[in-house]
C-alpha cells in the first residue's frame, strides 16, 4: 500500500473518503473533527445532537459531502474514540483499522485520515502516529494465495496521513516510514504462520531466512540432519525422525554499528504437529500447521531489525521440523542428550517443541548474548489459562520481564507473568534422565517453562508462549478488527520492536 503524509489543512485533501474522530459526549467537535464540521455547515454537529453520531468506541459513521465547495473530501468518516475517561492506544488501534475496513467495505481506492488520539487523548504524537498508521495497514492484510476463483478484487491502494503543522507533518514522516517496515514484518510472519504444512516445510522456512540474509546483507547458516549429529544437536534430531522432510536449524545474524548489546530471539518450528506417537485427536488438527510460528517471528523480527537499522544486534535462532508418526519416529520412554550435555526423558512426542527448543536455547546461550527471548506455540495449557488476549511471560529474570510486560502495553501485543518457582520443577523430574518432557495436566505452560529454563544457563532469558495468541478466529472470541479473523495475528513483532527501543537505550 502506498503511505504517504500530506502537510495541510483537513478540509483542503482531496479524498474519496476523509477519516476524523469523536469522543462520547462531545456535542461541538473541536480541532480536526471541528473544523470539517464547519465546512459541512455544522451537519456533524447536527447528527450528533439528533443522537446519530454517538462517539461510540469503535462506531463509524459516514457523511458524504454534497456539495460544500469549502470540503475537498467527498465523504467524512467519523470514528468514535469512546468515553474520553476510558482512552488508551488500543482505543486508536481500533479506530484506525475500522476506519480503513470502512474505506475498504466501500470499495474505495483511498482514504485520508488524521492521526488517532495525539489531541484531546494526549497521546505521544509518534505514538499516535504509529499506531493509527500500522493498524490501517494491518487490518487490511487477507490471506489469499490460494484462492482462486474467490479472489477479492478489491484492494486500498493509498492512504495519506493528513497533518495541519509542518514540524509534526515531518515526525509523521518518520513514523510512516517505520510503520511501513513493521507492517511488511508483522504481515510477513503471518503469511508464514497461516501457510499450509506442504508449503511451509523446515527447507522453506530455512530458504526464507536466506532470501531475507540476502536481501539485507546479513549472516546466516543452515544446517542439515549431517550437522545436527556432528554437533550433537540430538534433540531436533529425535522429533525430525518421524518426518521425511530434513530438519534445518537456521541462525541469523543482524549486526548494527551503533549497537552495546545484542538480543538472541528463539523460535519454535514445528511446521506440523501432529503429536507423534502420542498422536492428537483429529478434530482441529489442521491448526497445527501454525506450530512453527515462533520460526516465522524470528525471520520477521530479524527482517524488520535490519530493515529499520535497530540499533541493537540480533542472533536469530530457530529449529524447524515437522512432528509426525512413523516406524523411525521417536518415542515415549526414549531419552536424549541436548546440545549442552543435558539428557531428557521422553514422556509425551506432543510435548516436541520444547524438545527442539532445548537444543536451539543451548546454541542461543553459548553465543553469550545479553538477554534471549524464545517465541513458541507451546502449550495448550497456556490458551487454556489467559486465552487469546495474553502471551504467556515467563523468565529467570524479572528486569528482563518486567521490560517485556511494559512493550507489551506499549505495542498492544500483551504479556502475561507466570511464575517459574522451583516447586514446579518437581513435576519434571525423572529417575530416568536430567529432566523429562511433561510435568501433567497442572500448571502445564509453566512446567514448559521449566524444561526450557534448563538449557539457556544463567544468561537472563525470557520464553512467550504465544499458543493462545498467534492466530485469531472470531468464531471463538473477539478479534480486534487490525487481525485478520480467522488468521495469523503476526504477534511478538512490534513487542520485541517496543522492546529494544527500551532495552537497547539502556
Ligand atoms: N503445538 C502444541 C501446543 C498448542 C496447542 C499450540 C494448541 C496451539 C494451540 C504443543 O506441541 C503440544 O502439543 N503441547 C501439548 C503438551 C503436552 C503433551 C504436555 C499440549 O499442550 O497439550
Ligand atoms: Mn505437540
Ligand atoms: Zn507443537
Amino acid at each position: 500500500m502506498d503511505l504517504r503524509v500530506q502537510q495541510g489543512s483537513v478540509t483542503d485533501i482531496k479524498t474519496p473518503l476523509l477519516v476524523v474522530n469523536l469522543f462520547e459526549g462531545v456535542t461541538q467537535p473541536g480541532g480536526a473533527t471541528g473544523a470539517v464540521d464547519a465546512a459541512l455547515d455544522g451537519q456533524i454537529s447536527r447528527l450528533i445532537a439528533d443522537g446519530e453520531i454517538t462517539g461510540e468506541a469503535a462506531s463509524v459513521h459516514v457523511i458524504h459531502n454534497s456539495g460544500h465547495a469549502s470540503l475537498k473530501a467527498d465523504r467524512v468518516a467519523v470514528v468514535g474514540l469512546g468515553k474520553q475517561a476510558e482512552f488508551e492506544p488500543e482505543t486508536v488501534r481500533v479506530a484506525a483499522a475500522l476506519a480503513a475496513r470502512k474505506a475498504r467495505d466501500l470499495k474505495l481506492d483511498a482514504f485520508a485520515t488524521i492521526v488517532h488520539g495525539a489531541g484531546v487523548g494526549g497521546l505521544d504524537l509518534d505514538d499516535a502516529g504509529r499506531a493509527t498508521i500500522e493498524s490501517s495497514v494491518l487490518s487490511l492484510y487477507r490471506y489469499e494465495r490460494f484462492k482462486e476463483a474467490t479472489k477479492s478484487k478489491h484492494q486500498v491502494s493509498s492512504m495519506t496521513v493528513v497533518e495541519q503543522d509542518a514540524e509534526r507533518a515531518r515526525r509523521l514522516h518518520e513514523q510512516v516510514e517505520l510503520a511501513r517496515l513493521t507492517c511488511d514484518a508483522v504481515n510477513h510472519v503471518r503469511d508464514l504462520s497461516v501457510g499450509p504444512g506442504n508449503y511451509i516445510t523446515p527447507t522453506f522456512l530455512a530458504d526464507e531466512a536466506r532470501a531475507v540474509a540476502q536481501k539485507y546483507g546479513l549472516e546466516v547458516m543452515v544446517w542439515g540432519k549431517d550437522e545436527l549429529r556432528e554437533h550433537g544437536m540430538n534433540a531436533i534430531l529425535a522429533v525430525n525422525s518421524g518426518s521425511n522432510q530434513p530438519p534445518a536449524f537456521v541462525v541469523l545474524r543482524y549486526k548494527s554499528p551503533a549497537a552495546t548489546k545484542t538480543l538472541a530471539v528463539v523460535g519454535k518450528g514445528i511446521t506440523f504437529d501432529s503429536g507423534g506417537i502420542s498422536i492428537k485427536p483429529a478434530d482441529h488438527m489442521e491448526f497445527m500447521r501454525h506450530d512453527m510460528t515462533g520460526a516465522a517471528t524470528v525471520i520477521g523480527f530479524t527482517e524488520l531489525a535490519a530493515s529499520a537499522k535497530l540499533p541493537v544486534n540480533v542472533i536469530g535462532v530457530f529449529a524447524a521440523t515437522e512432528n509426525l508418526p512413523s516406524g523411525s519416529a521417536y518415542k515415549p520412554g526414549d531419552v536424549f542428550k541436548a546440545y549442552n550435555g543435558k539428557t531428557m526423558e521422553i514422556v509425551n512426542t506432543d510435548a516436541e517443541g520444547r524438545v527442539i527448543l532445548s537444543d536451539s536455547l543451548a546454541y542461543a546461550a553459548e553465543q553469550k548474548p545479553d538477554a534471549i527471548v524464545d517465541f513458541a506455540t507451546l502449550t495448550g495449557a497456556c490458551q487454556v489459562a489467559l486465552g487469546d488476549h495474553a502471551t504467556g511471560l515467563m523468565s529467570n529474570n524479572q528486569a528482563l520481564a518486567d521490560m517485556l510486560l511494559a512493550a507489551g502495553e506499549k505495542s498492544g501485543d500483551r504479556c502475561w507473568q507466570l511464575p517459574l518457582w522451583k516447586v514446579y520443577g518437581e513435576q519434571i523430574k525423572t529417575a530416568m534422565a536430567d529432566v523429562r518432557n511433561t510435568g501433567g495436566r497442572r500448571a502445564g505452560a509453566i512446567t514448559a517453562g521449566l524444561f526450557l529454563k534448563e538449557f539457556v544457563g544463567d544468561v537472563p532469558w525470557a520464553h512467550l508462549d504465544i499458543a493462545g495468541t498467534a492466530y485469531a478466529d472470531s468464531d471463538q472470541t473477539y478479534v480486534a478488527p487490525y487481525h485478520p479473523s480467522p488468521g495469523a495475528t503476526g504477534v511478538g513483532v512490534r513487542l520485541l520492536w517496543h522492546f529494544c527501543q527500551a532495552w537497547g537505550a539502556r
